[in-house]
């Protein structure tokens, strides 16, 4: 089969690209001796999840219960659910998954720690804890300082209950201008405190996470930190180009449309919309841009209904006939994966693999 074979809308993984950007990151993450738990919320798919485990991974990092047990078929050595997990149903089935892998969760409250410590101890196993602090997205996370220790300290004497270190992620740096390599900066200085404080008081973490695909080239310069859990990586799209960690050449997925209507002048409407593409504007620009059109940079990807997506091709200076197949690298990739049944691989014009995306949907 070849990419022309392809019914539309499709995302298209050029498999020359994510195998470079795949081992991009593990030679990085080797070199700079980092424990690498890629965060697979990006592709959802344990195929993808065993090729970051054989290029050294030390294991996987998911969001969700339904992800996790998804992402055992990968059969990874650890999986770190990187979202504070809340609610016995929950809690229960990753207790369950723990008789076959270790199990880990990032939490920022000592009730979710209780939680943790009853549905290891019914289970009859024990669970990871790191504890999630603040390092400026305040988002999730306790303060570092005295708060970040007193519920270190409490964690860690919960039956069923291995603390294994802390956790942030920087999601607050959207640039690589001097602006959020400043901020690069401050997050190191701030984790450089933030862990000596804990050792000052008797708390030596063995794991120290966090990492981005923005911030991943800069992750050595947080010298505290000894694990990254990188996810956009494996494929990038126009959001990382944007922030510039990567080129338009680093972008591995697309997403191949067709025209159907050229009715209205000055316009090409393509079959996919926000059921296809996810409404994300851009994270690092006010310009209202849904995707990159492949080829026609001058066509503006300005509008989109459920299942029609609208380019002004005023610019372009081409002819767009119906039919012809458009290729759009997404503003957020991670989001357009959840939206589709299959991703399709391909080395040049031939698809050599089709995954099924067995994580889409599973928000529990
Ligand atoms: C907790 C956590 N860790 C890691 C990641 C991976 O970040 P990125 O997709 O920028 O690589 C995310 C992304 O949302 C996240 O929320």
């Amino acid at each position: 089969m070849t990419i022309h074979d392809l019914d539309t809308p499709a995302i298209v993984v050029d498999l020359d690209i994510m195998e470079r950007n795949l081992r991009q990151m593990s030679d990085y993450a080797a070199a700079h001796r980092l424990r690498l738990r890629p965060h697979t919320k990006t592709h959802k798919i344990p195929a993808l999840g065993r090729r970051q485990i054989a290029l050294g991974a030390a294991g996987l990092s998911v969001a969700k219960p339904g992800e996790a047990e998804v992402m055992m078929a990968a059969e990874p050595a650890e999986i770190l659910v990187a979202y504070p997990t809340i609610g016995a149903r929950k809690l229960e089935r990753l207790a369950k998954l723990a008789h076959g892998t270790r199990i880990s969760i990032a939490i920022d409250s000592l009730e979710c720690a209780h939680q943790i410590s009853a549905a290891a101890q019914a289970e009859g196993v024990t669970l990871g804890v790191l504890v999630e602090f603040d390092a400026g997205l305040h988002r999730v996370g306790v303060r570092p300082g005295a708060e970040l220790q007193g519920l270190v300290q409490a964690v860690a004497q919960l039956p069923g209950i291995d603390w294994e270190g802390i956790s942030f992620y920087p999601g607050h740096i959207k640039s690589l201008d001097e602006t959020g390599l400043a901020a690069i900066r401050a997050a190191g200085a701030l984790l450089e405190e933030t862990v000596s404080d804990l050792k000052s008081h008797g708390l030596i973490p063995r794991i120290v996470s966090g990492g981005s695909t923005p911030t991943w080239a800069h992750s050595h310069t947080l010298t505290a930190m000894n694990e990254i859990r990188p996810g956009t990586y494996i494929f990038n799209d126009k959001n990382s180009v944007g922030i510039g960690s990567c080129a338009w050449s680093d972008c591995a997925a697309s997403i191949l449309t067709t025209v159907v209507s050229t009715a209205v002048s000055s316009q090409a409407i393509i079959d996919g919309g926000s059921k296809t593409f996810s409404s994300d504007r851009l994270v690092w620009s006010s310009e209202v841009s849904f995707g990159e059109v492949v080829g026609y940079p001058t066509a503006v990807f300005h509008k989109m209904m459920e299942e029609h997506g609208f380019l002004d091709i005023t610019r372009t200076g081409h002819t767009f006939h119906l039919g012809d197949r458009v290729r759009i690298i997404p503003n957020h990739i991670c989001v357009a994966v959840n939206l589709h049944e299959r991703l399709y691989g391909v080395r040049g014009e031939q698809v050599e693999e089709i995954w099924e995306v067995a994580g889409r949907g599973k928000l529990q």
